[in-house]
């Protein structure tokens, strides 16, 4: 699902945030990029959804060379990846299902089956219950449930999540993990970036460690 061939990312002539990463992650898989702060964790994620152009090597999204990719067929590759950030993203002004729904409305798809649809994912989620609700009227944990549910609206290959449990408290995070495990169950491929140590090791799945830019083992 992602080949990465010596991807290389320099933002400016100083420093560089990615030196020489290779790694591949199987569709169907469900593994974790993790490393210090600072290791490349971020910068690697957006390159895979072409937030950024890494600076020398590929990446092969679902055999396609994400980086070699036209820019207008850039909107196609973000709906089959899904991604889910530490700090939600939601909009404060918008209901749950309108947040969900959002990305559908902009891809002018019919009002009634943006509701279908943002429907059912907010029920994959366990949240078809505050549809109405706004944002800020929600949990941490709830907010990034609306934020899973938006990012698997389109029902993508492929879901990045960055530390995506970085603002929840230790009950949240598990509960989270287990959605990303029946999203990865359902078909979908997932990697999820994170510092935290523990929860790893209790989801027992593959582990990418990344070290100033480098793969330290995988
Ligand atoms: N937009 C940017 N401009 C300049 N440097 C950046 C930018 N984003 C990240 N960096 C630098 O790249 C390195 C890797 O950052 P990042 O990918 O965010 O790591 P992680 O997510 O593992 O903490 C860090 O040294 C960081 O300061
Ligand atoms: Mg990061």
């Amino acid at each position: 699902m992602i080949q990465a061939f010596h991807v290389a990312k320099q933002y400016d002539r100083e420093s560089s945030a990615l030196a020489d990463v290779t790694l591949h992650v199987k569709k169907g898989e469900f593994c974790f990029l993790t490393g210090p702060s600072g290791a490349g964790k971020t910068t690697f994620l957006k390159l895979v959804f072409r937030e950024e152009i890494p600076s020398a090597g590929q990446i092969l999204v679902a055999g396609r060379n994400v980086t070699a990719i036209p820019e207008a067929q850039i909107p196609e590759l973000r709906r089959q990846v899904g991604v889910v950030f530490q700090d939600f993203k939601l909009l404060k002004r918008r209901t749950v299902l309108e947040n969900v729904a959002f990305v559908l409305r902009i891809l002018g798809v019919p009002a009634k089956e943006q509701k279908r649809r943002a429907f059912a994912a907010l029920k994959a989620v366990g949240l078809h219950h505050k549809l109405h609700a706004f944002p800020l009227q929600l949990s941490g944990g709830e907010q990034q449930r609306v934020a899973i549910a938006r990012a698997l609206i389109n029902e993508p290959m492929l879901l990045l999540a960055d530390e995506p449990t970085g603002n929840l408290d230790p009950e949240m995070a598990s509960e989270i993990m287990k959605l990303f495990e029946e999203v990865n169950a359902r078909g979908t491929t997932v990697l999820v970036a994170t510092h935290d140590r523990e929860m790893i090791q209790r989801m027992g799945r593959r582990v990418i460690t990344i070290e100033r830019g480098r793969v330290a083992s995988q």
